[in-house]
């Protein structure tokens, strides 16, 4: 079995293959994900509210966030690991990023993610003249939420330009993909025609190269109203709550052990 690599995921953009990954913060979605044939796998910081019950991203630390990073990368033999950079561990500069982005690599990944576009030219450079490569994220970037005030779609009208430039900085600085995250259908088409390096979408329309949902989201694991660009494929929710009801309503019953459960 072959480790998927950045140069893969570029070919495939030249090929106009189109592919998706998940978030996986875990041993068992990790080792599931991987055998469904997932290139990648994004220990997202989402791990904040998906794993952690935070109510924003922004609270999530490196050290809650290097050990997800650690158990995805032992239990996947195919799937390439991306680690993404949480709130307040690369924004001071290059030297910052880097020290984090050592952290990561040395816990398992094989990547790392970062928000912000023009803004954090230095620090992607920074990153792969160190031989780390490095996701680009840009449109809605959730650590700016409070910046950027609330959950807002980027690049309509006047804005389109902004995340234009934003995308052809990150490629520039030797990103090897760039999530388009709330992009406008339209800008994140024209993104993906402009630049040579993968767009991966989330809530960006149809034409990215690839698609990224958080695991809990596409798998129906998280319940409640889910946003727009969410597709269910599961009730996962549903199945393991069920489990969790029927087992306890057996013990209740005194159905459950029975011989068979048991040892003479
Ligand atoms: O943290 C995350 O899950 C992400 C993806 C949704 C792109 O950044
Ligand atoms: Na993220």
């Amino acid at each position: 079995v072959k480790r998927v690599r950045t140069r893969h995921l570029i070919e495939a953009k030249e090929r106009g293959e189109k592919w998706a990954m998940l978030t996986s913060y875990d041993m068992y979605t990790a080792a599931l994900f991987d055998e469904a044939g997932i290139p990648a796998l994004l220990i997202g910081d989402s791990a904040a509210n998906n794993v952690y019950g935070y109510e924003t991203t922004l609270q999530v630390s490196v050290d809650e966030l290097v050990p997800l990073v650690a158990a995805v990368a032992r239990s996947t033999m195919r799937t390439l690991v991306v680690a993404d950079l949480p709130f307040g561990s690369y924004e001071a500069g290059p030297a910052q990023a880097l020290e984090t982005a050592v952290r990561f690599m040395k816990a398992g990944a094989h990547a790392v993610k970062l928000e912000g576009g023009r803004r954090m030219a230095a620090q992607i450079r920074a990153l792969t003249d160190a031989g780390i490569p490095v996701m680009g994220h840009i449109g809605f970037t959730p650590q700016s939420e409070n910046m950027l005030g609330g959950y807002r779609v980027q690049g309509r009208d006047a804005s389109a330009a902004e995340v234009e430039a934003d995308a052809h900085a990150v490629a520039e600085a030797g990103a090897f993909a760039v999530v388009l995250e709330m992009v406008t259908a339209s800008v994140a088409a024209e993104i993906t025609k402009q630049i040579a390096i993968p767009t991966v979408g989330i809530g960006a329309g149809p034409d990215t190269d690839a698609q990224v949902l958080v695991w809990q989201d596409m798998a129906g694991m998280r319940r409640g109203r889910a946003p727009r660009f969410v597709k269910r494929y599961a009730e996962v929710a549903d199945v393991l709550q069920g489990a969790a009801k029927a087992f306890a309503d057996d013990v209740r019953a005194g159905s459950f052990p029975t011989a068979e459960h048991s040892f003479d």
